[in-house]
């Protein structure tokens, strides 16, 4: 989280940097901060508590002129909130510094330099970086040097830029377990923590690797790798559009995405079917004879793609018979795995650059999985690169901060898994037919269910001042309520939860009284009447209920009990379908509640620290 962004031209950099500075808000926005060299070699610094139009307020009042700077905004790790906390962190007027990731023997740094006289002025461990390569130079060193050596005091994970007053022909950057990308230009250089930061200026990129340091001048660009080396690093033209950052007609980014998942499926599945079958090289030139071997598969993810995963392992094990776990990555990572002769690693990641999921895929290289396939909307992330198999979802750029249509799409590419890997079990070649054949009608059934939007919105009114909403399914939906929840939370700060109807009777029954509204996720299926039970245990106790449901399953609407009336959909397919109404729920009721739903509180898109 964090967003970090510097440059370096033959013109000020100070507008340059703002412009990076909004377009990475997604990744944190409790506080902004931009610091330059000027042209009387001085370190100018301006920051602000709130997200970066305070900072552009300040910079509108007292602009800052330079050539060379560095900008953050701040999701907080180390201390609150708070002008002192916000980057750049400057050491002694010397070193500024910005920082995304977490220095994790902070304490140990903190007390080194504490004990050597060191003034800081804030809480974060940031700043002692600073110190750090103040000190180097001190010592002797010049400024590569100082910061080479600084790093090899850093445990944890960063992603840094680092401006030397005394050396304003260049600036340095690192990249250790948190993304950095380099922007090329025509006069000028950038370092940025997403691509995304610097398509207005260039559309060339480099990806830093792991460990690599970079030394960023106006005209040339030198890396170094973990051990010093100088190393070329391949140059990526991106084909990102500028355009998919414009809200369009829509109110909030999240809107739009909700109404663009059915370009977003019918994106994921081109290339990817032929007539009558999926084309299994959509994984990776080799993925065939690594399918072949697979016998077992484990999903790993965090936040809402861990949901999808959740619908992965009923499709696996249901549809092609392979026997499947899924964990979320900051468990899998740390604990200890049994791992089955034939297992393939799935991590699934909108931003490929989740820490517990990257973190969790680096652990489970060394454990003996058969092989690794990323689940990913972005190519050029880590989880890409660091996997062997892929399969990029290609649902476009996901700005709102609450997931998606990544998720969706996310799906569509664990259907596609399914019938795959099911092919050298239960799946012949009439089923995979008939399963490409619903794949197919998938963004048809899509715009229908989005055609409920209004529908949606009437049922909305209801939970707006409610504080408690549950969210009940079975079997398959379960995820779906999963997601419903977490989609509430997130962006209306409502305190959902959601339950296997099955467990209800266990534990959150309980919860259940005439303020209580329950979303109920209940389309034609084998359960069915199980569900109209446990539905009616929660109408037994004055519980209010809105179905999301088909008109096949027979539901009657009464004081007690709303209906949205959704499409037919084959039951493996309706997670799909019934994910439409939970995102749209929950952004109605935002909207009502007048939340800044894109960005929402406490919340960042890409979350790179444990
Ligand atoms: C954050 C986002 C969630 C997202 C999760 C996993 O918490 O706010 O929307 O689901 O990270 O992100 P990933 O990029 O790995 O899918």
């Amino acid at each position: 989280m964090c967003g970090i962004v510097g440059a370096i031209a033959d013109r000020d950099v100070a507008l340059v940097l703002l412009e990076g500075l909004k377009r990475l808000e997604y990744r944190g926005y409790d506080s902004a901060g931009l610091a330059i060299i000027d042209a009387r070699a001085q370190l100018q610094c301006h920051r602000a508590v709130g997200k970066v139009n305070e900072l552009e307020k300040l910079l509108v009042s007292k602009p800052l002129q330079g050539q060379i700077g560095i900008a953050h905004t701040r999701w907080a790790t180390h201390g609150k909130p708070s002008d002192l906390n916000a980057h750049p962190h400057i050491a002694n007027n010397e070193i500024a510094i910005v920082h995304n990731g977490i220095i994790e023997n902070y304490e140990k740094l903190r007390a080194r330099l504490v004990d050597f006289g060191c003034v800081l002025s804030s809480e974060t461990d940031s700043e002692l970086i600073a110190h750090l390569v103040y000190l180097h130079i001190q010592s002797g060193k010049n400024f590569l040097a100082a910061v080479q050596a600084t790093i090899t005091e850093l445990e944890g994970a960063y992603a840094i830029g680092l401006l030397s007053r005394t050396e304003p022909n260049h600036f340095i950057a690192v990249r250790s377990g948190s993304p950095l990308v380099i922007g090329l230009g025509d006069q000028i250089n950038f370092i940025a923590s997403d691509q995304l930061a610097l398509l207005p200026f260039t559309q060339q990129f480099i990806f830093l690797e792991e460990g690599d340091i970079a030394d960023v001048r106006l005209n040339e660009v030198i890396i170094y790798d973990t051990h010093g080396n100088e190393v070329k690093r391949d140059i990526h033209y991106t084909k990102l559009d500028q355009e998919e950052m414009s809200k369009g007609k829509y109110q909030h980014f999240m809107q739009k995405e909700i109404f663009e998942q059915a370009d977003s499926v019918i994106a994921c599945l081109e290339g990817r079917l032929s007539y009558q079958r999926v084309i299994s090289e959509a994984f990776g030139a080799n993925a065939n004879e690594i399918f072949k071997q697979i016998r077992h598969v484990q999903l790993v993810a965090c936040g809402t793609s861990y949901h999808a995963c959740l619908v992965g392992k009923y499709w696996l094990e249901e549809i092609a018979g392979i026997s499947c776990q899924a964990e979320i990555a900051s468990e899998n990572r740390y604990r200890q795995h049994v791992v089955e002769p034939g297992t393939l690693y799935v991590t699934l990641s909108q931003s490929g650059e989740t820490a517990d999921t990257l973190a969790a895929l680096r652990h489970a290289k060394t454990l003996g999985y058969a092989a690794t396939l990323a689940i990913c909307n972005v190519p050029e992330s880590s989880l890409v690169r660091e996997s062997d198999l892929v399969l990029m979802t290609g649902a476009g750029m996901e700005i709102g901060v609450a997931s998606t249509k990544a998720f969706t799409t996310q799906l569509v590419a664990l259907f596609l898994l399914t019938i795959t890997l099911g092919r050298n079990s239960r799946i012949d070649q009439n089923s995979e037919a008939e399963y490409v054949k619903l794949l197919r009608a998938i963004p048809k059934k899509l715009r229908n269910t989005l055609m409920l939007d209004s529908d949606i919105k009437n049922l909305a009114i209801k939970l707006k001042d409610k504080n408690h909403v549950l969210f009940i399914g079975r079997g398959i939906e379960y995820p779906i309520a999963l997601e419903g929840a977490l989609k509430l939370k997130e962006i209306s700060y409502i305190h959902a939860e959601a339950f296997p109807a099955g467990e209800l009777k266990h534990g959150p029954i309980a919860l259940i009284d005439s303020e209580m509204y329950a979303i109920a996720l209940a389309p034609i299926e084998d359960s069915l009447d199980k569900l109209k039970s446990n539905l009616q245990e929660i109408r037994a106790r004055e519980g209010k209920l809105i179905i999301c449901t088909n008109e096949e399953a027979g539901f009657i609407s009464d004081d007690q009990t709303s209906l949205l009336i959704m499409p037919h959909v084959h039951k493996f397919l309706a997670p799909l379908i019934y994910t439409i109404p939970m995102q749209l729920f929950a952004y109605h009721i935002a909207v009502m509640k007048g939340t800044d739903l894109d960005q929402p509180r406490n919340l960042a898109k890409s979350v790179t620290v444990e």
